[in-house]
């Protein structure tokens, strides 16, 4: 049986990939630029010509050129042809330069580009089915989910997630005691840290780069009610918390479950879990957007690999959704789960009961 091929399908599918392939290709060149300082210099700069960046940034002149003529195509950088010249525009510079701002992108760049470096782990792992440890990955992905989560978390956080909370803020205000589990390099945890100062927050991961990572982070930062742990979410130290959150990290566990019943055990009884998880509906049907592509794709290569290399192996998936998410937290002991805030990337869950 021949297949009947419909040419303008090919043609516009075929279309589809050139994009794709150019957004990949500008995104490895906004990696460039933001590791050699490239958007740095040019944001501090003004309007520029190739050479007067190369000799600004010590760069090669020739690699310079090529560099800005993609990134210029690509809408990162804005080309003057009048004068040859080159320039960010605010929102080029917001996203592209300015580290620490809400708004800036490299961190979610970071991963990618993270993820195409270890390529062939990632095939392995896939050809298996094994699973593969998050302290597996490359460093720069460790940094650049800290660089991509931490905008979400300076702007959402204090402002929103908590008081949407029911009873939570007051607490943390008087003094509490916290407990932030998979905390990475400890953003999250830090920024309550500096927003309830009469509270004690303790980050707990099982990453020792990451723990020494957010140490000295809390140390530059000079706060000092943080204390981080190297420790698994399934049997952390400690009980008597008041508020237990976990920030993108449940699905990449091996033990949700585990993790969530020895949260409901710390917790004291008018306890509150904060679960922040990746946006998601509830079947794969619903994600059918940018969210899911992206979500999902990263969930293939880190999120359940690191999950399947530890004990239970649930891979619950970075688009598990709240119904299934509910699911484990039920199972787990709790009672109540609540949406009470969401972002387009993240949904928070109340947890309670
Ligand atoms: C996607 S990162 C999120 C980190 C951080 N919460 C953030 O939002 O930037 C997932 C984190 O979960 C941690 N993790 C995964 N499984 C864990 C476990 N069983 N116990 C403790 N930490 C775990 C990883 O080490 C990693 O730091």
């Amino acid at each position: 049986m021949t297949d009947v091929v419909d040419v303008a399908k090919v043609e516009q599918l075929a279309g589809k990939v050139v994009g794709d392939v150019a957004g990949a290709m500008a995104l490895f060149m906004a990696y460039l630029g933001d590791q050699a300082g490239v958007f740095d210099t040019l944001d501090r700069a003004g309007r520029v010509t190739a050479g007067e960046l190369a000799g600004k940034t010590g760069l090669n002149a020739k690699y310079l050129h090529q560099w800005l003529g993609s990134v210029s195509a690509a809408g990162y950088v804005t080309f003057h042809p009048e004068d040859e010249t080159f320039s960010l525009t605010p929102e080029q510079a917001l996203v592209f330069g300015r580290e620490g701002q809400p708004a800036c992108m490299q961190g979610f760049v970071q991963i990618l580009v993270a993820q195409y470096a270890g390529q062939e782990a990632a095939v392995e792992t896939f050809k298996s089915g094994k699973g593969r440890p998050w302290s597996d990955h490359l460093p720069c992905c460790f940094c650049g989910t800290d660089r991509f989560f931490r905008p979400g978390y300076m702007v959402n956080l204090v402002d929103n997630w908590i008081p949407a909370l029911s009873g939570v803020e007051g607490k943390l205000k008087a003094g509490a005691k916290v407990a932030d589990i998979g905390c990475g390099h400890g953003s999250s945890t830090i920024l309550m840290a500096q927003a309830y100062p009469a509270s004690t927050i303790f980050g707990f991961d099982f990453h020792e780069p990451s723990i020494e990572a957010a140490r000295s982070k809390a140390a530059e930062a000079g706060v000092t009610n943080v204390r981080f742990e190297i420790a698994r979410a399934q049997d952390y130290p400690g009980d008597g918390f008041d508020f237990a959150c976990i920030f993108d990290a449940l699905h990449d566990m091996g033990d949700p479950v585990g993790a969530a019943r020895h949260i409901r055990e710390t917790l004291k009884h008018d306890g509150t879990f904060m679960l922040v998880e990746p946006m998601a509906g509830d079947t794969m049907a619903d994600n059918m957007n940018p969210i899911g592509q992206i979500f999902y794709a990263a969930s293939t290569t880190i999120c359940t690999p690191a999950s399947l290399a530890q004990e239970v192996g649930l891979g619950l998936g970075a688009q598990a959704g709240q119904k299934r998410l509910t699911e484990v937290l039920n199972e787990a002991g709790f009672t109540k789960v609540r949406r009470a805030s969401e972002t387009p990337t993240n949904m928070v869950l109340e947890v309670t009961g």
